[in-house]
């Protein structure tokens, strides 16, 4: 199975996912890693020898313009499945539509429980005892899509933004990594679950 992963920020999903892909017996490896800005992550593509583009979202008029260079890009690269991990932008709909249900995306938050941007800042400021990790089809909403994998990550008292998406990281890059095995082993089928 070919993979796109599609980062804006540090790219520790996207390092452990690699460093799972560099495993002979994985059935996935990463082709291309694509950015929305000059992301620290794709450093980690670079000291993998894997390429990479960056299409910037700020020198584009519209997200749909932004889009549709980005599908231009992925269309380059050809990938059996795209993976948002840690892209920070919703995707325009054209873009989806073309993609799903092989478009899937991470999210620090045990979903429906809070979605969007700010997924851990959320949980926190509601005073959650217990957050979570999420591996979702994506659609057109905002990470309103079928779940395929989560599981319960505890809030510690104390914790910060920071100390908990640290707890909560680990836990979303071992349930992406094994999305994408058994996406690849054909396992999990996205068609069938983007439908339930
Ligand atoms: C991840 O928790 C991802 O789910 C969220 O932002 C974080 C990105 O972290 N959207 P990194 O760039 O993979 O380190």
């Amino acid at each position: 199975l070919t993979v796109a992963v599609l980062i804006s920020g540090t790219g520790s999903n996207l390092r452990a996912l690699l460093d799972a892909a560099s495993a002979p017996d994985f059935p996935a490896r990463v082709v291309v890693v694509g950015a929305d800005r000059e992301a620290d992550g794709l450093a980690h593509a670079e000291e993998f020898g894997i390429p990479s583009f960056t299409v910037p979202f700020t020198r584009f008029a519209s997200r749909e313009e932004w889009g549709e260079e980005l599908a231009a890009q992925l269309r380059i690269w050809q990938p059996d499945l795209v993976v948002l991990s840690g892209l920070m932008r919703l995707l325009p709909s054209a873009l989806v539509d073309a993609w799903a249900p092989h478009l899937i995306n991470t999210h620090p938050a045990y979903l429906p429980e809070f979605p969007g941007a700010h997924g851990v800042r959320d949980a926190l400021a509601a005073g959650a005892t217990e957050s979570g990790a999420s591996v979702i089809v994506v659609d057109n909403g905002v990470d309103s899509g079928p779940i395929l994998a989560q599981e319960r990550v505890p809030v510690l008292g104390g914790d910060t933004e920071h100390t908990l998406h640290e707890r909560i990281k680990p836990v979303e890059r071992r349930l992406l990594i094994d999305v994408v095995r058994r996406i690849a082993t054909g396992e999990l089928d996205l068609a069938a679950a983007a439908a339930s």
